[in-house]
């Protein structure tokens, strides 16, 4: 295991190992030594920030990317007047890439203050040829390159960045390889995400994840049960299972498991109070995972179920797999077994071909189902999907006219939802101090809705029973009960 390492006993004078991740610990060994040169020169230890742009795997990578980083020796920092600047980029909507260009401009005067400054970017973005090849045109200064496959080789990619001085890329186009073992730094010290899987199969029309994210491949149950029982030992109750579609998890094992038998080895595990996980496809939700959620003692009592379209006709044309029946029919499905579930989703206006009629089925599905909260997105044609290139797409005035409908729809259900709980008496994982009263703090519920009580810091990372007294629409003002 990573934590074993003895660094200072790698010989540097052999070639490194073929074999990962002894390869990425011997270059781990490698830059230490240049970071104590640095050291030595100006005084101070060299200073990182990674900043993620885009979905909970990525902020699940950027851990990765930052425990790299601090064994190197770097010292994290929110602040981008670093040493290390590392962008860690998401590319499912157009607007999320025009945000990075423009926050690079900033970089290059930073960097002008600061010759040693180091800027990387990573993730989604660089997995489009375009984008790369913008990049060695317009942003010379940007040090280093790689993508979503080989994240892993970080410190070996610096190594080289560090002995050439010269603009490094290294982007693959998809991978069959999972690098287990390596060192990562969590952000809140009593949660965690964990990746079961990597990459998507599912070729949602709209959607360019399966393009710069690969295949699916799943990790190996024991390696998964492994790292979960690491985190409760080291203080972790709640934990996010992370995959694109979560229901097809352990298909392609050699020795096939379900999602829903996974489930139930990590709800054995100690220490584990709570378990989330997203996302699952409507598609494929088994029985069997309704009945598990059903009679789990440890699993959120919330389910995010992306419907993406109410109108069978847009279903279709975006390769979802379901009809507008058959996703109530689920949800109704899932409502009978457990009858306490929140049920949240995502929604997508403006799709090429959306009539007004389809968004009234949209509208309908979100009056039936009652979510209890909905990230909503404006279609973005994304080139290189196959609803870019269909006809029809709608005038972004008429989409965004729809899309405060929708917004206003949402929150009315919400607010009511809300409302329904306010007197109840609910347990809460303290996550954070208020950051606008310090006497206060803010948690979540099982179902992931934010609550503020009065309290003191020394509850971070617990789980208490709070009086939900006032409802603010997505959120509540609690207090504690003895
Ligand atoms: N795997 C998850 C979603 C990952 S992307 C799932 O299938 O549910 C997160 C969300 O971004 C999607 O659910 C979708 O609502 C939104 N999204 C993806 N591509 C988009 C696009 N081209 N335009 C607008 N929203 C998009
Ligand atoms: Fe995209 Fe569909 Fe895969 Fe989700 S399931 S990541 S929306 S292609
Ligand atoms: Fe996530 Fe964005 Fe990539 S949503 S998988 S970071 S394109």
């Amino acid at each position: 295991m990573y934590h074993e390492i003895e660094f200072n006993k790698i010989d540097l004078n052999l070639d490194p190992p073929i074999e990962e991740p002894e390869r990425q610990y011997y270059y781990i060994a490698k830059c230490q030594k240049w970071v104590k040169e640095f050291e030595q020169k100006q005084g101070r230890l060299p200073k990182a920030c990674v900043t993620t742009f885009g979905c909970q795997m990525n902020a699940r990578d950027s851990e990765k990317l930052l425990g790299v980083l601090k064994a190197i020796g770097y010292e994290e920092t929110d602040s981008e007047k670093a040493d290390f600047v590392l962008y860690n980029t998401c590319t499912v909507r157009e607007n999320a890439n025009q945000k990075v260009y423009g926050k690079l401009g900033f970089l290059q005067t930073l960097k002008r203050k600061n010759p040693n400054m180091k800027i990387a970017i990573c993730g989604c973005m660089m997995q489009e040829a375009d984008e790369i090849e913008t990049i060695k045109r317009s942003y010379r200064f940007v040090d280093l390159v790689f993508g979503t496959h080989n994240i892993y080789k970080l410190a070996e990619l610096l190594a080289k960045q560090i002995e050439t001085q010269k603009q490094t890329i290294d982007v693959w186009e998809d991978t069959t390889e999972i690098v287990e073992s390596l060192p990562n730094q969590r952000k809140f010290s009593f949660k965690s995400g964990v990746n079961i899987m990597f990459g998507c199969n599912n070729f949602c029309s709209y959607c360019i994840v399966p393009y710069v994210r690969g295949r699916e491949r799943s990790r190996n149950p024991e390696d998964i049960l492994n790292e979960i029982k690491k985190l409760a030992a080291d203080g972790v109750i709640e934990i996010m299972l992370l995959g694109q579609n979560v229901n097809s998890y352990g298909k392609t094992l050699k020795q096939p498991i379900t999602f829903a038998q996974l489930l139930q080895r990590v709800e054995a595990i100690d220490g584990i109070e709570r378990i989330r996980f997203m996302t699952p496809h409507p598609k494929d939700l088994s029985d069997e995972l309704i009945a598990v959620i059903a009679q789990s003692k440890k699993i959120c009592k919330q389910i995010h179920l992306p419907i993406q379209s109410g109108s069978t006709e847009i279903l279709k044309k975006m390769n979802r797999h379901y009809t507008k029946e058959q996703y109530l029919k689920l949800v109704e499905k899932i409502r009978t077994a457990i009858p306490d579930i929140s049920i949240t989703t995502d929604i997508i206006v403006g799709f090429p071909g959306e009539t007004e009629a389809d968004f009234l089925e949209t509208l309908d599905v979100v009056k039936q189902v009652q979510y209890e909260s909905a990230f909503t997105f404006l279609y973005s044609k994304r080139s290189g999907t196959p609803a870019a290139d269909m006809p029809d797409q709608v005038p972004s005035e008429v989409a965004k006219e729809r899309f405060h409908r929708l917004l206003t729809e949402i929150q009315t259900t919400s607010s009511k939802l809300t409302e329904k709980a306010v007197g109840k008496t609910e347990f809460v994982l303290v996550e954070e101090q208020n950051t606008q009263n310090p006497e206060m703090v803010t948690g979540r519920l099982s179902n992931n809705l934010i609550v503020h009580f009065p309290g003191s810091i020394e509850l971070i990372g617990t789980i208490v029973p709070v009086k939900l007294i006032k409802a603010k629409g997505f959120y509540y003002l609690g207090e504690k009960e003895n």
